[in-house]
């Protein structure tokens, strides 16, 4: 029987100059995964090159992703929305043919599966359906499991006014009560679960266990408790909670369906929609918090990132 610190693998991360997964594949999981690829469209820039010089190895992202995908064991794809479309066909069938053992799609945000937006969906959700509709299709008959993350909001981001986390001004307006939690993952964090779940599932012994839907929440919180946290670290008054309706901010978007995906996260999350405290992978990827510390809003405010 197979231990995780035995698993050896290849990882290929599509759109690798992105998120955090390249840094910290190099520099945590080394052992595991000795050989970190990365697709980017322009292999000399400072991004691209900083990676190498870690360790990455370096493949122009194109048409073809044969040469980036053989051999490989585990594939992530860390694209922007943008660029998602016009390469999902190409890399789905690239896929097929170099039938990884598992695939995490270019995910970790929400987990639209609770969606109730009939009619009226944010663009990005609907274009992530239609993309991993299309790639299960080709996938169909291989060995490759397709693992989709769902990790909340980046803890990176939380703070924002359009999510009515307004923290210079000291002011919160949430949609609904001010208890309602949300999830939230930093960047480090996500990159960690995903190797995590890479391992596990590389492993015969643990493969079965890794859902395919994984929902990943390094703190589940709510605008009360930023408030609170705000409040205590950076000494000031506790600042105002300005509840909004949620039901009329929600029959508005209705009725003028804009291109903020912020504020449909917002409506996701006075429906409780993007709390992950009752159903969660974090257990599985992080046993008892043994392997590392989530990081929480406390950590962002005292910049510990
Ligand atoms: N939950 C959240 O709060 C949250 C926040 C942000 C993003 N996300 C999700 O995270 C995923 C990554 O999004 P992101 O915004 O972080 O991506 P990003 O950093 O904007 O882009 C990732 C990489 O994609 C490549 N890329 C960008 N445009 C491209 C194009 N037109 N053609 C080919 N490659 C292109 C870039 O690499 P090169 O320039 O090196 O080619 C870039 O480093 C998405 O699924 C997104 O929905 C979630």
């Amino acid at each position: 029987m197979t231990s995780s610190s035995e698993i050896k693998g290849t990882v290929a991360i599509i759109g690798g100059t992105g998120l955090h997964l390249t840094r910290i594949f190099l520099a945590e999981y080394k052992k595991q995964f000795p050989v970190v690829r990365i697709t980017t469209r322009d292999v000399n820039s400072p991004k691209a090159q900083e990676l190498a010089k870690l360790g990455a190895e370096l493949y122009k992202t194109s048409e073809s992703f044969d040469d980036v995908l053989s051999g490989a064991d585990v594939v992530v794809n860390a694209l922007n929305t943008s660029a998602l479309e016009e390469i999902a066909k190409p890399l789905a069938a690239a896929l097929a043919r170099a039938n990884p053992r598992v695939y995490f799609p270019s995910e970790f945000g929400a987990d639209y599966r609770l969606n109730e937006f009939d009619g009226y969906e944010h663009p990005e959700w609907r274009r992530k359906r239609v993309i991993n509709a299309d790639t299960e299709a080709a996938l169909k008959g291989t060995q490759t499991k397709i693992v989709l993350v769902a990790t909340g909001m980046f803890l990176e981001w939380l703070f924002s006014p359009g999510l009515g986390i307004d923290i210079e001004n000291n002011v919160y307006t949430p949609l609904g009560s001010a208890s309602t939690r949300l999830a939230t993952t930093a960047e480090d964090d996500i990159a960690r679960a995903v190797a995590q779940l890479a391992i596990l599932s590389l492993d015969p012994a643990t493969a079965s266990r890794v859902p395919a839907h994984a929902r990943i929440a390094g703190q589940n919180v709510s605008y009360e408790e930023i408030r609170d946290a705000v409040s205590r670290i950076k000494g000031v008054p506790k600042g105002e909670i300005k509840s909004k309706n949620l039901e009329e901010f929600n029959s508005n978007l209705k009725a003028n369906p804009n291109d903020n995906l912020l504020d449909y996260i917002r409506v996701l999350v006075g429906q409780g929609k993007f709390d992950f405290s009752s159903e969660n992978a974090n257990e599985l990827v992080n046993p008892g918090q043994s392997l590392w510390k989530w990081k929480t809003v406390e950590d962002l405010l005292r910049g510990s990132l």
